[in-house]
């Protein structure tokens, strides 16, 4: 799929039909998060591909709302920030969501379908999953993007706003 037909047709995706996914998917959409620009590039994430169900149950557990959709989703990604990765402060949230968003441009790239599920800022449940996830409190997880094969079909919704353009001045 062509980049900006990619970005104009992403929806969200909370309905999947439990398939497999192949590997060499996942590391393309992996490989896409790592190509996100990040401040300095300093780069500052880790991933964790989840396909073992008692671990997806897990994030169930700190995230009920999940329920609904990831039982039928065979893998997910999590990102996750590491402090000691860090090279230039207040900066890791938009590095890691450029991340986040790359791999949810790549997942529909390729067919499939993908949704952010919010790990940060919710203290509770980046505490539960750091637990459960045996994640150092080094290290925060910060979304969980799923990737399945999709069972609703979204239109696009067009979402050019001439009225919030200004031109060289406020
Ligand atoms: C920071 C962030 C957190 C999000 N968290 C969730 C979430 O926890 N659960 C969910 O169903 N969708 C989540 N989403 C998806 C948004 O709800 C969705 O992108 C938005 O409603 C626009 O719909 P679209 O993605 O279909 O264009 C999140 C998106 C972002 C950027």
């Amino acid at each position: 799929m062509e980049t900006l037909e990619a970005i104009n047709t992403r929806r969200s995706i909370r309905k999947f039909i439990l398939k497999e996914i192949p590997d060499d998917a996942v590391t393309k959409i992996l490989h896409a998060g790592m190509c996100a620009p990040t401040s300095g590039n300093q780069r500052p994430w880790q991933f964790i591909v989840i396909r073992d169900r008692v671990m997806i149950d897990q994030f169930i557990e700190a995230y009920p709302y999940s329920k609904k959709m990831l039982p039928d989703v065979p893998v997910t990604i999590m990102v996750c920030f590491d402090r000691n990765l860090e090279k230039y402060e207040k900066r890791w949230q938009i590095d890691c969501a450029n991340a986040t968003l790359c791999m949810l441009l790549a997942t529909h790239s390729l067919g499939y379908g993908g949704l952010w599920l919010e790990i940060y800022p919710i203290e509770e449940r980046i505490n539960k999953i750091q637990d459960s996830f045996g994640i150092p409190k080094s290290v925060v997880p910060f979304a969980l993007v799923t990737i399945g094969h999709a069972a609703e079909e979204k239109p696009p919704i067009e979402r050019f706003d001439q009225s919030i353009i200004h031109y060289d001045k406020w």
